[in-house]
């Protein structure tokens, strides 16, 4: 099989490496070239276009931005779907929307290509430990044969249900993350105005139940003052967006959520985009 990875960022340079970890037929492109060879084997194609990235591929794997990037890179300018051999399997691992989803699944059936939507949970250390949950929409039968290398970048597979439910599922957790994250950022700097200490509180609040488990290690973030980036602030409020407007489709009220959403717009309209999406807790410090 003949595997190609799109999209070299802080997550798919760790997965395309722990690809090539193993010893398959891998090539791969990002759309800045990389500066250094990240890889330790030296047979790893470094693809300089989208044409000679895809057009051998048995499967190609893309983990890029935005659903912009993908329409762009797939089946808008670029038009790389129909640069594929029929029968390709496209496995986006990006988080979209859910709707998204089913059009990237309807443009690769106009070019005959195969499609799973497979995001991930987990993020920079679970991407470079091949530590990643894939959540995949798709026929089994595809998603059996691309089993193998999910299981080369991750430690579990869960098959939610049909083209679009891994990406519908993705959004309930980026939702429930964003507002965690939120929910204890304006505890802890209520409590520091109250009087207790700084270091009492991001050791203390992580532990109770009440505490979204991943706190734990947002609190070592904030008590070094330390934003550098995970999880991209920006891509945090993308995917507020995306859920607020899947919200819209499915005629479905989403209010907390909707407020979360803006401050994240604020935190990223303020330079924070690029900090890790635990700096609205820095955003709201210093805004307040
Ligand atoms: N970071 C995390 O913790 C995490 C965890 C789970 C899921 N995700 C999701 O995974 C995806 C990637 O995240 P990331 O953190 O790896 O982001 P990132 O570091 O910002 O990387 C984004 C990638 O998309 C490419 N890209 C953006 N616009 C493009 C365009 N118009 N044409 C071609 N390529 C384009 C970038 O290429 P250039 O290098 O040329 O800009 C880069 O390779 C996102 O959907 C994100 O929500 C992220």
């Amino acid at each position: 099989m003949k595997i190609t990875f799109i999209g070299l960022g802080i997550m798919g340079s760790r997965m395309a490496q722990n690809l090539s970890k193993n010893n398959i037929d891998l090539t791969v492109y990002n759309r800045t070239p990389i500066k250094e060879n990240i890889f330790e084997r030296n047979d790893i194609i470094i693809a300089t276009s989208l044409q000679s990235a895809v057009k051998d591929a048995d499967i190609v794997f893309s983990m890029l931005s935005t659903p912009e990037a993908i329409k762009e890179v797939f089946f808008g300018k670029a038009n790389t779907l129909s640069l594929m051999k029929e029968n390709t399997i496209w496995v986006d691992c990006s988080t979209v929307n859910p709707s998204f989803s089913l059009t990237c699944s309807i443009e690769a059936k106009l070019n005959n290509i195969r499609f799973l939507d497979a995001p991930v949970a987990g993020s920079k250390p679970q991407a470079e430990n091949a530590e990643l949950v894939f959540f995949i929409g798709g026929a089994k039968k595809i998603i059996k044969e691309v089993e193998p290398y999910f299981n080369m970048m991750g430690k579990k597979v869960l098959q939610i249900g049909a083209i679009g439910k891994g990406t519908s599922f993705k959004m309930l957790v980026n939702i429930m993350l964003a507002q965690s994250m939120l929910i204890f950022s304006e505890a802890v700097l209520l409590g520091e105005k109250l009087g207790i200490s700084n270091d009492f509180l991001l050791d203390l609040l992580p532990n109770l139940v009440v505490s979204a488990p991943f706190t734990k290690f947002k609190a070592e973030t904030i008590k070094n003052n330390n934003y550098d980036v995970q999880f991209p602030l920006e891509l945090m409020h993308k995917d507020l967006h995306l859920a607020t407007l899947t919200a819209y489709e499915q005629n479905q009220p989403l209010f907390l959520a909707n407020l979360t959403k803006e401050l994240y717009a604020q935190a990223k309209k303020n330079g924070m985009g690029r900090l890790d999406f635990s700096a609205i807790h820095k955003y709201l410090e210093e805004a307040h």
